[in-house]
This record gives C-alpha cells, structure tokens and sequence, in this order.
C-alpha cells in the first residue's frame, strides 16, 4: 500500500510533491516500481489531492495496481483505512509505504520483509539515524530497547526532538493487527490528524511486540518533504546510477556533474564528458562519445556516434557513427541516418536525414526530408513556415545545396541536383539540374577608386 493523497505543503507548488521528477521519473513511480520489483503481488496506490495527477503519474495501465480514494486528507491513519475496501478478503502481511520515498531500493524492501517474517511481530517498521532529524517521527525506545512508540515533531518535547532515530515511513504490518486497532487512533495531536505511527503504541499497549529495522544508509530511506530533500534525493538517484554504468563499462569522467536518469540505458565504452545530462528514456549505444555540456532526453543515439561539446537533443533518434556539434541543436522528432554530420550552430525540427548527408555549419532545417549523401552548404534555410502552416521541403539523394540557400517550402529539389550558392528556391528542382536564383554579378570598373586616399586628398585640396 502506497501512500500518495497528500499534498505536501512544504514543497512550496502548485503541484502535489508525490508528481515531482526526481531523476526522470514522478516521485511516487519510484516507490511504485520499487515495490513491483520487490515482487509485491499486488499494490494499493492511496490517492486524494491531486488525484487524476497522481493515478496519471503511477501509471494506470497495469493491472496489479489499484487505487483507493481518501477524500479528505486527514493524515496517514486515515489514508490507511481509506483503502480497507480494497483490500477485503486479503488476510496477510501489508507493506505500507509513504509516497515520497523516491530513493528507496527493491532489495532493501526484500530484506525489510524478511525481517519482518523472522521478527514474529506484527508489525514492523524501518528507521534510521540521522544527524538532521527535523521534520521526522522519533523513535522512542524502552530502557532495553524495545520500540515503544513514535512521536511527530510537532508534538515532541524538546528531550523527545534530541533524538537521531527516525521513523521512516515503511512498515509491514500482518491485516490482523491493522484494521481494528488502527480504527482506535485519536486525531488528539497537534495536527489533528489521525496518525498511522500511533498504531506502534496501540499495540505495544495490547501487550505485542513492535520490531524496528535499522537502515544503515539513511540517504536511501528519508522522506521528501521539500525542495532542498528533493534535490537530495534526485543527486542520489542520479550517483547512484552512474556508480552502476562505471561497473557496467561506461566510462565517466567526472561522476559529481554528470546527471544521468533512473531509466536512461547506456552502452559498454562509451564515455560521457564534465557537465553532461542523459535524461528520460534515453539510450546511447556502445562506444558512444557525449561531449561536455551536452543535454540529451527521450533520445536514442547509435553506436560510435559523437556529440562533440554543448549539443542539446530531444526526441530524436541519431543513427550510428554519426558527428553531431559542437553547439548543434536537434529538436523533437530529427532522425539520422547511419554517418550523418551536423556541425556548429545548426538546428534541427522534425526531419529524416540520409546516410553520409552533412549540414556543417549555420543552418535551419525543419520539416524536410534530406535523401543519402546530401551536402548542405553553411547558412541554408528550409523556409517552412508561411505564417499559417508548416510545408515539408524533400530534398532526394545526392543533392548539394551551395551556402546560404533559402529553400522556400513546399518545394522538392530531385536526386543528383546542385542549387547555386545564394539562391532562394521556390520551385522544384529537376533531377540532375543546376537551379541558381541570384541576380547577375555587376562589374563598374574603377569604381571604387573616388575613395581611395590619394582621390581623397585631391578633393580636400580642390
Ligand atoms: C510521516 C510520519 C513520520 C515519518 C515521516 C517519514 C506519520 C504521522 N508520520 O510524517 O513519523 O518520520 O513520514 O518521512 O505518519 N498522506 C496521505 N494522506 C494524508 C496524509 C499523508 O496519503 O492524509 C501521504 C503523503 O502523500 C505522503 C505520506 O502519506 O506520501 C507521508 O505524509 P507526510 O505528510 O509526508 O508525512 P510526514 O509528516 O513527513
Ligand atoms: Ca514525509
């Protein structure tokens, strides 16, 4: 069961926190594929303030979860209870997860159930200690050691709030001892809110056992309440995940600035420069170079491609062995071909480029479809857009557009046609032809010489 109704106030949005990215995906899908992961049967998502958002966000397609609805936003206990209906029939153990635990890890939820089964308790709970607790339940202890109860801060005393122990949010509790000992809750707290932690006392009071399990790496199991705890955490994801493709044979050259996101596939020897973002469903191929200051999401890029430095590139698919930058800019929907260059300051839109075609330097291409082996000289422009709609330029295999052609959309230049530097093509070009749209050369013989400095002189004297 997944704790998703709040909305949490200290995250200081508009948005619920549970919808934040952290590391390329909502928060709460962290905590719903963890569970999946740890091989949960079935998951119950609590969802209530920004519920469409949420569900959206968890994603709905996928039968094994359901979700329940808490009207109000009353606290934890409530949200629990909220979901008893779905959960009618079920008599075993429950996981209970908060929603803002995006770093959290499959085989620490497995090794948490299994601490649970061995403990004979029925109920279990995960804690850490922490520096920093602020913010956080304590977990108050008997002199042995026993779990005897948790306290929020808002309703610790100052004794209570000098503890480090933390309660984390993860519990596992058998259905028998949930339901109607958690139904005895009392919203007789600071912010009378009915407080899913209170069933630690409940039961300690009918005489059971509570067993905690201490997380040696806290990192991995705080909460997210704001924005400083998200960057947190999303830096977590983000190092772990790098850990994870340096001993997979990625090649990283500096771990502390390179962000790359929970789903983001990378191959064997590629390497990825200072400053570089791979974010989304990204895949870079094998042998792969990204080049410093690079930005690429929801992309795929093919084996031995090279992004040299600052390229920014996004829903695009590069093909293999490609040269791209520096400073290029591929925007949504560019596919390349195996072997394709694009150089320095050159932009991209919604185009198929060929093997082998080249667009070097300076240029706009948007709408068009470019053939095989196709030359763009530098400053040309696909003019695909008259104030109304966007029309598709084609320009078939083995073109070579001379520099600083205007190509006026809708327009078709035919396989093996040359456009002369300079020109603006509004017609179709034949294939094979030669099309050339600039004005003859004037040549007025010297001309220029009034302004030479000896000319110049000779007025000053007249
Ligand atoms: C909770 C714990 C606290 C623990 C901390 C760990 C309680 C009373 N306190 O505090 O001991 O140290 O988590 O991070 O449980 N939610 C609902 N419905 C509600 C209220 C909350 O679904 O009515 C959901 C939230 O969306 C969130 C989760 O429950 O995912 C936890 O709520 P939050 O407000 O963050 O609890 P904390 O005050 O942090
Ligand atoms: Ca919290």
């Amino acid at each position: 069961m997944i704790l998703a109704a709040g909305m949490g106030k200290r995250m200081q949005s508009q948005s619920t926190k549970l919808v934040h990215n952290v590391a390329g995906r909502p928060m709460v899908r962290h905590v719903v594929e963890a569970a999946r992961a740890a091989g949960m049967s079935r998951t119950v998502v609590v969802v209530g303030n920004q519920a469409d958002e949420v569900r959206r966000a968890v994603g709905e397609t996928d039968k094994r979860i359901g979700f329940a609805y808490q009207d109000s936003q009353r606290g934890t206990g409530h949200a629990v209870l909220s979901a008893e209906g779905h959960l009618l029939g079920y008599e075993g153990d429950v996981l209970i997860l908060n929603g803002d635990l995006p770093a959290l890890r499959p085989d620490t939820l497995h090794r948490f159930v299994d601490f649970h089964r061995a403990s004979g308790a029925p109920l279990s709970l995960m804690t850490a200690v922490v520096d920093v607790p602020g913010g956080y339940g304590r977990v108050i202890r008997t002199y042995n050691g026993d779990v005897s109860r948790i306290v929020e801060e808002a309703d610790a005393t100052v004794e209570e709030k000098a503890i480090k122990e933390i309660n984390c949010g993860i519990y596992c509790v058998d259905t028998t001892w949930l339901w109607d000992p958690l139904k005895r809750a009392r919203a007789d707290n600071a912010q009378r809110e009915i407080y899913l932690t209170d069933l630690v006392e409940i039961l300690r009071r009918d005489g059971h056992k509570v067993a905690a399990f201490r997380h040696p790496e806290a990192e991995e199991v705080l909460g997210v309440n704001d924005r400083r705890e998200l960057s947190a955490a999303a830096r977590a994801l983000h190092r772990r995940k790098v850990l994870g493709l340096m001993e997979a044979g990625v090649t990283v050259l500096d771990p502390e600035t390179t962000f790359v996101d929970v789903d983001v596939k990378v191959g064997q020897d590629t390497v990825l420069e200072p400053g570089v973002m791979l974010l989304g469903a990204t895949e870079i191929g094998r042998g792969v170079t990204i080049g410093m200051g690079s930005r690429v999401d929801d992309s795929v890029v093919g084996d031995g491609t090279i992004l040299l430095p600052y390229c920014v590139v996004s829903s695009s698919r590069i093909g293999r062995a490609c040269r791209i930058g520096p400073f290029a800019h591929l925007r949504p929907d560019t596919h390349l071909d195996e072997q394709a260059r694009i150089g320095n300051f050159v932009e991209t839109k919604k185009i198929r480029m060929g093997q082998g075609s080249k667009a070097n330097h300076l240029t706009y291409l948007g709408d068009a479809e470019i053939g095989r082996s196709v030359n763009i000289g530098a400053g040309t422009i696909t003019c695909n857009y008259d104030g109304v709609q966007k029309l598709r330029t084609v320009i078939e295999d083995e073109v070579f557009i001379g520099s600083d052609t205007q190509l006026v959309a809708p327009v078709r230049v035919r396989r093996g046609a040359y456009v002369g530097a300079g020109s603006t093509i509004t017609k179709d070009v034949p294939s094979h032809a030669l099309a050339i749209s600039r004005s003859e050369q004037v040549v007025k013989e010297d001309w220029a010489k009034r302004f030479s400095p000896a000319a110049r002189r000779k007025r000053e004297k007249d």
